[in-house]
């Protein structure tokens, strides 16, 4: 085979190509100890945003990878059952401070905020005080001496406090009359326990808690109703918990943006507090994959609205979660599995946080093509969903000229009226700005 002129010439493109794609091979793979392979808390921290998980104490006490995984990963923690009365209050003379002394200096120690769960709940109330048959004063001042003990033990420790938790009705949305704390003291325990628990510490942030409220149904309204009239009469709130135990399948929506408005005019933040998503057990790799997604969803919906400070799991391993005992043949809810191997939840957070709001989708007007909507922007991905005043619109495309900076929604040019709230949901789960129609 004789020599020909150029050869050399391309075996030199051949050896630059193939170093090139190892080189971009390289840095896309998430190469441990690189900047792509950084625990959750380290992205977190570089955005000011608090990613956290809730603590069980049998496994904090005697398993050395649940406490480093914990430290290392999170910068916010909660007890998962530690502060609650029936720990705390063995009796009407006694604290019990053994395991929230513990958790509170394990978070100095380690540089991690603490959120304080619960003052006020209507379960896991000691038998010695819901069989005491205490007066209503007696409930008052014993849940005064409480709340000021335990929120003035940790004064400047503890980040927030769940003051109130769930203490509305699931269905109609009115306070939940079956509760210790209702029937004993009536409809005021809830102000009276915010206004205590401010005495105990002026600058903590006090948070009313609960589940099922991250959407625009009846216990939304009844909790932001309940905000709205304690807010109104002074009393000291500063945020609302939204738990998401949810199901896998789950997705945010506008609806939540909405919601999360209205609790901002309040003058109140939200933080995301006892995240979980079950699933049917045994678990396939599809389900994992769809678990991220509602993971990443949550992130992303946190980091694109104004008032969310924080995203809160309840517990971080899928072996010591409370799913299993309490919903039969459910599980695999948290972000590492039971063998404390990140999953793919784990790197949906992370990419999330890596990624950051930054590349959320931007309306910056919309105008009529007779029956077509177009919608123009920018960072418009691939499959963008586009809403009209929350309602998921049909029949939406990216435009073929320019995909990324124009939308077209082929029925909604009829529909759109001036004053109508326009919003597009990236697959990423990022939200846009909402863009307000005028015609
Ligand atoms: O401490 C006793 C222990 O002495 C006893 O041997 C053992 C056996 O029964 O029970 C232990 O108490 C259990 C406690 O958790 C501590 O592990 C209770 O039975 C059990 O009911 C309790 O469950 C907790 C549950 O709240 C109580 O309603 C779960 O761990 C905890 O994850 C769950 O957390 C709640 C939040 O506080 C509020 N939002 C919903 C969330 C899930 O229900």
């Amino acid at each position: 085979m004789g020599w020909r002129i150029g050869e050399p010439i391309m075996d030199t493109c051949r050896v630059i190509f193939v170093s090139l794609s190892l080189v971009i091979l390289v840095l896309s793979t998430r190469v441990p100890g690189t900047a792509q392979d950084r625990p959750l808390r380290i992205y977190a921290d570089e955005r000011g945003f608090l990613i956290g998980t809730a603590v069980a104490m049998t496994p904090f006490r005697s398993e050395s990878i649940y406490n480093e995984t914990l430290k290392n990963e999170f910068n916010i923690l909660v007890a998962e059952n530690a502060f609650k009365w029936d720990s705390v209050r063995p009796s009407r003379d006694t604290f019990n401070f053994a395991d929230t002394d513990a958790l509170v200096d394990f978070a100095e120690a380690n540089h991690m905020k603490i959120r304080g769960h619960t003052l006020v709940w209507h379960s896991q109330i000691p038998s010695w005080l819901s069989g005491g048959n205490f007066t209503r004063d007696e409930v008052i001042s014993i849940l005064r001496e409480h709340i000021l003990t335990i929120v003035g033990r940790y004064r400047g420790r503890v980040w927030a406090w769940d003051v109130v938790n769930e203490a509305v009705n699931d269905s109609s949305g009115a306070l939940r009359t079956s509760s210790f704390w209702f029937q004993t003291i009536g409809p005021d325990y809830i102000k009276l326990a915010f206004e205590y628990a401010r005495d105990g510490d002026p600058d903590a942030r006090l948070y009313y808690n609960d589940y099922s409220i991250e959407d625009l149904g009846a216990k939304s309204t009844g909790v932001y109703n309940l905000m709205s009239s304690l807010k109104s009469q002074g009393a000291p709130i500063d945020g609302v918990g939204w738990q998401m135990h949810q199901i896998n399948g789950f997705r945010t929506d506008p609806a939540h943006k909405t919601n999360a408005k209205r609790i901002a005019g309040l003058g109140l933040e939200i933080s995301i507090t006892e995240m979980d998503v079950r699933m049917s057990l045994p678990s396939a790799p599809d389900d994992l994959n769809q678990q991220s997604i509602a993971y990443r969803d949550a992130i992303n919906f946190c980091l694109t609205t104004p008032n969310c400070t924080a995203l809160l799991t309840w517990g971080f391993t899928d072996k010591h979660s409370w799913i299993p005992g309490f919903f039969a043949g459910w599980g695999d809810a948290l972000i590492f599995d039971s063998s404390y191997q990140p999953k793919p939840a784990y790197f949906a957070l992370r990419d999330a946080l890596i990624q950051g709001a930054d590349s959320a989708p931007a309306i910056s007007g919309a105008q009529r093509d007779r029956k077509k909507l177009l919608i123009n922007g920018g960072g418009f991905l691939e499959g963008a969903e586009f809403f009209i005043n929350g309602e998921k619109q049909k029949k939406v495309f990216n435009s073929l000229e320019s995909p990324s900076v124009t939308l077209v929604a082929k029925k909604s040019g009829k529909k759109v009226r001036t004053g109508d709230i326009l919003l597009v949901k990236n697959p990423d789960g990022l939200f846009s700005n909402e863009f307000v129609y005028s015609h």
